[in-house]
């Protein structure tokens, strides 16, 4: 009988030196490159064992000509989001797409035109902003309220705000970066608002899977059935296994009529096929992965519960509502009534960490820092520390 993986999420990995963003981009993005980097969202752990055999397997066969974008994949993608999400989804809703911010951008081009108004929640991803302004949208913000108990989004000043002009909401769900899972009744209260103005729901779900056990995802369509209709949901791999840099990713949309458009849409710009590699991780993950995920979310969840007990315990002056899901934090530095660039040069400069910018998820991050904790435990604790002395010896 084969033996069970034994997943070792603890040992630290040294990405320095392998063209990753996170590492090797330090010094481009913070001047400096003797930091510890808690900041693009990808996590310092191997790969599901599945996954990285997938992909051996293409290595060791060492012919690497054009793919047939074949069933199996998509049919994956149905199965995963039927079982793990409750959500009837059949192969042909599925397509394929070479990222999730590429499908965001092409959903906008197809389901709204030149002028229109899209709906963004910032604070938000900030890619979101970007593929509204740089496809010549008008930006409409809905910031999210901030409330004792977490985040919400606003629903009295999204009404105000919805005039003719604006057709498409995005949809951040699970939120990043406030780490909401939003609950049925917000999204069927947001579905509501959208069928009465006919705007349609551009759902990034691409978190979906990064949810702790106090918490569970809901697909918007399966919180309201009947939005379908205006509709396209962008699901990923590439969080949930950390397999980010292949893009594999997919759209679903259980509207004929949408699902018809968006595979124009992606068509058009030759967005729709994914590399040898991307398809086989992402059939991979979708078949094999599960067990992998429940040891990756139980070591990410104890994380959490650290981040947690350590800015109650050691730094209480910065504030964190409680994350229902993500690997990424928004904390929230405004006790200490610091410019951004101060904050920012003490993270830089004085704890010597890479955290992303709050100011870059929308006016109201001012203050506040994204952090992300998919990382060994070690590796984390050395963060927050690094953190905590920096506070103690500028503040
Ligand atoms: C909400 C959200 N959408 C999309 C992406 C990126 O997706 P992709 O790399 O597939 O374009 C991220 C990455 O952090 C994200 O947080």
């Amino acid at each position: 009988m084969a033996q069970p993986y034994i997943y070792d999420f603890d040992t630290p990995i040294d990405r320095r030196g392998t063209n990753c963003s996170k590492w090797d981009g330090l010094k481009d993005e913070f001047g400096r490159d003797d930091l510890s980097a808690y900041w693009v969202a990808d996590m310092d752990f191997k790969s599901a064992p599945e996954i990285i055999a997938s992909l051996r397997e293409i290595v060791e066969f060492g012919v690497f000509g054009y793919p047939i974008m074949s069933e199996p994949g998509r049919r994956a993608v149905a199965e995963w989001e039927r079982k793990r999400h409750g959500w009837d989804v059949k192969p042909e809703d599925v397509g394929y797409m070479s990222g999730v911010v590429a499908g965001l951008a092409a959903a906008v081009c197809e389901f709204t035109a030149p002028g229109d108004g899209i709906v963004v929640q910032p604070p938000i991803y900030p890619p979101f902003f970007r593929v509204v302004t740089d496809n010549d949208r008008v930006l409409i913000e809905n910031p999210l309220n901030e409330t004792p108990d977490g985040y919400e989004m606003d629903f009295e000043h999204l009404k105000s705000a919805l005039t003719p002009k604006v057709k498409a909401i995005l949809l951040c769900s699970p939120h990043n970066p406030v780490a909401r899972v939003w609950r049925r009744e917000e999204l069927a209260a947001l579905a509501e608002i959208c069928e009465e103005h006919e705007i349609m729901i551009i759902s990034d779900e691409i978190h979906q899977d990064l949810v702790y056990s106090d918490a569970r995802h809901i697909p918007m369509s399966v919180a309201a059935p009947s939005i379908d209709r205006l509709l396209v949901t962008l699901v990923a791999p590439s969080k949930t296994f950390n397999i980010a840099g292949l893009t594999a990713s997919a759209w679903i949309a259980r509207d004929e009529k949408i699902a018809a458009r968006m595979k124009r849409a992606l068509g058009r710009k030759h967005l729709s096929s994914l590399n040898m590699m991307a398809l086989s991780a992402l059939e991979a993950a979708y078949t094999k992965g599960a067990p992998w995920l429940e040891a990756a979310m139980s070591y990410l969840e104890k994380n959490r519960d650290l981040v947690l007990e350590f800015l109650r315990e050691e730094m209480p002056r910065v504030k964190l509502k409680h994350p229902e899901g993500t690997y990424i934090f928004w904390l929230d530095f405004r006790d200490y009534g610091l410019k951004n660039s101060e904050l920012t040069r003490i993270l830089i400069n004085e704890a010597r960490v890479a955290l992303n910018n709050g100011i870059n998820f929308g006016s109201c991050g001012d203050g506040f820092a994204r952090l992300n904790i998919g990382c060994p435990k070690a590796q984390l604790v050395d963060g927050l520390f690094r953190i905590k002395r920096a506070f103690e010896r500028v503040m």
